[in-house]
């Protein structure tokens, strides 16, 4: 949820007003998939690296957060959303951390859309962190399964899409395991501007990409072993 900053600058309000425009633009979106049978919605909030910001910014986001709990869990829960939080909770005030595991509490019944909020969170660490998980659990030989187990996504599938806003291009050590076959999908609007029509957009741009996971395409002609010159 890119582009908060320079939506307010453009507007010569203070940084912060634009995030919380950004909060606007996550209740249509959390709306739109509850609405169109989306059934995993997972928002990078805050990086691993946010924490560089100047500590007004970082204040008010989090209080930003704590609000949101406060005020919109009992709204989720009727609306049958299972809300779940990833990254490292514990740098996180006592309050912050009994709110999220709460709303994870009351929640996790659920059955509709999985709306799971990445707040200090980072894609490296969630690497390390399961590997250190999966040792502590006693594996000695660590493979892909064992690690997928302890990551911090694991009770969801792979993303089938990513959405980025704002015009940059890249991936910000966002969850970088998941990704590996996950469409990307790249938009120069930004967060508080990001409409239900800007999500049509690119669900129809997903909806016209070929995924192959590795595999060969359909049209491709396969040589049998037979006819592959030794
Ligand atoms: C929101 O956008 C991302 C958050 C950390 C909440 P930014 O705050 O990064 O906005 P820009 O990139 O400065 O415009
Ligand atoms: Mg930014």
């Amino acid at each position: 949820m890119d582009g908060n900053g320079r939506w307010a600058k453009e507007r010569y309000l203070p940084r912060v007003l634009g995030h919380r425009s950004g909060l606007k633009a996550v209740r249509k979106s959390v709306e739109f998939c509850h609405q169109n049978n989306i059934q995993f919605l997972t928002l990078f909030a805050f990086s691993s690296e946010n924490w560089r910001r100047p500590i007004e910014e970082v204040s008010f986001l989090l209080a930003l957060f704590q609000k949101s709990l406060e005020e919109e869990v009992a709204k989720l829960d009727k609306n049958n959303v299972r809300f779940k939080m990833i990254g490292d909770r514990s740098k996180f005030s006592t309050k912050l951390q009994d709110l999220i595991q709460e709303a994870e509490r009351l929640t996790q019944d659920n059955t509709g859309l999985t709306l799971t909020v990445a707040a200090n969170y980072g894609g490296r660490w969630d690497i390390v962190n399961a590997a250190k998980q999966a040792a502590l659990s006693g594996h000695v030989e660590l493979s892909e399964d064992v690690l997928s187990q302890y990551l911090q996504l694991q009770f969801a599938p792979e993303p089938d899409l990513l959405i980025r806003t704002g015009g940059e291009v890249r991936i910000s050590n966002f969850v970088i395991w998941d990704l590996v076959y996950t469409e990307l999908y790249f938009t120069d609007v930004l967060w508080p501007d990001f409409e239900i029509k800007h999500f049509y957009e690119a669900l129809s741009h997903y909806s016209g990409r070929d995924r192959r996971f590795g595999r060969a395409g359909v049209d491709q002609e396969v040589l049998s072993e037979n006819t592959v010159d030794p």
